[in-house]
């Protein structure tokens, strides 16, 4: 009953909205509205932060009260050279945050993907520990102070529980989360530490963050949250899983945060009922159904499964301290190229023209 008031009110207000064509000062502000239980962040690009779009630097500001850099503090964008860091872009973002009132989560120090060239085929196993040690103390050290927290490793596991195999892993030993763990901490003591990964609501995946996180705090050193990154379909939500996730990873005493959310509406090649995936144009076109516009069924069914979401989060608004969006409009989501280039998703809370969408309501309702 609540919920499909909720979804009423989403969709007049959008109407309204829509034909009115929205300013961003007219609208409800995520940032106050749930300014009591948890941040509001949102991944921006370099765009974004250099306020190339006074537009969206508008709703930005109105929006959000913490950043995350989608790509500029990669390791493949910190330090493409050996021992040759690139500061520029990050000094920018620490600026923009501070003159914003914003918090800032760097992401990412050590993550497998978006390394530098000339770390992807090394062999050798001290140039790998040498670039370990150096580019988490160089960097680390530089922004204590400066951000609010790192994303120290990103994406360590397995969709089994099990460690990814990754170069770190191949070259350092399993005890490599731990150690940069140890490093980061002091490099940068006032500085948050947290473990970031996708599909840790699952069980068994769930299972390894918990290992994880035991085995830094069993080793004495600090680790101050989890990221659950949140790249979930708004067809097929996991919201018992979530539940769960929440209540166990708050057992063990750390912040628990939503880090990269956004809820695509495309099916997926590898959906049970989509395997027939093809290049035939017709085999295109079922997977790219929504290039003439959202339907309003499929908005529908966003804004609820974003409004059970916020619901939940509420309900543990005690051990839950951000809820940060990967991106902001549409546009320029990282869904729109992947698991195939080239489609239109509709994952944000904001549509390709910066207007707020049902689902921006539905998430505005549940804080009322
Ligand atoms: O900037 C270049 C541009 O110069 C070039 O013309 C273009 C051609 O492909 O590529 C551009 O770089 C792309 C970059 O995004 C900026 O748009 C890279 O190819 C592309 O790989 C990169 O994708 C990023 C992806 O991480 C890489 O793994 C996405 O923006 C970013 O949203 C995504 O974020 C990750 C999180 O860090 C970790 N969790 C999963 C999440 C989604 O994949």
């Amino acid at each position: 009953m609540v919920t499909k008031r909720i979804l009423k009110i989403a969709l007049a207000a959008t109407y309204l909205f829509c034909i009115s064509g929205v300013v961003s000062q007219d609208i409800p502000s995520l940032k106050e509205l749930f300014k009591n239980d948890f941040l509001i962040g949102a991944a921006l690009n370099i765009s974004q932060i250099t306020e190339k779009d006074p537009v969206e630097d508008a709703l930005i500001r109105r929006q959000f009260n913490s950043v995350t850099p989608e790509n500029i503090m990669k390791a493949e964008h910190m330090q493409p050279r050996w021992n040759e860091y690139n500061f520029e872009p990050s000094d920018q973002l620490v600026a923009y945050a501070r003159k914003n009132n914003m918090k800032v989560n760097g992401h990412a120090l050590i993550w497998h993907s978006q390394l530098p060239p000339f770390m992807r085929q090394m062999k050798d196993k001290d140039s790998v520990r040498s670039f370990f040690v150096n580019h988490i103390n160089t960097i680390a050290a530089r922004y204590d102070g400066k951000i609010d927290s790192w994303d120290v490793v990103n994406e360590a596991l397995e969709e089994d529980g099990t460690l990814r195999k990754s170069i770190f892993w191949e070259k350092l030993g399993e005890d490599y989360i731990v150690e940069a763990f140890r490093l980061a901490q002091k490099a940068a003591p006032n500085t948050k530490l947290y473990y970031n990964d996708y599909n840790i609501e699952q069980p068994k995946k769930r299972a390894g963050a918990i290992a994880i996180i035991k085995k830094i705090q069993a080793a004495g050193v600090r680790i101050d949250g989890v990221g659950i990154q949140g790249h979930w379909r708004s067809y097929d939500m996991p919201l018992k899983n979530i539940e769960e996730s929440v209540k166990e990873f708050a057992a063990l005493g750390v912040e628990v945060m939503f880090t990269e959310l956004d809820l695509g509406v495309l099916p997926n090649p590898w959906d049970g009922n989509s395997a027939e995936l093809s290049k035939t144009s017709e085999g295109s076109a079922r997977m790219n159904p929504y290039t003439a516009g959202l339907p309003d069924s499929v908005a529908q069914t966003q804004a609820k499964a974003y409004a059970d979401l916020f619901k939940l989060f509420l309900k543990y608004r005690q051990y839950i301290t951000r809820i940060t969006f990967w991106g902001v409009g549409d546009g320029h989501s990282w869904l729109n190229g992947w698991p195939i280039r080239g489609r239109t998703n509709y994952p944000l809370l904001f549509d390709r023209q910066l207007q707020p969408k049902p689902a921006f309501f539905s998430v505005v309702a549940t804080g009322k």
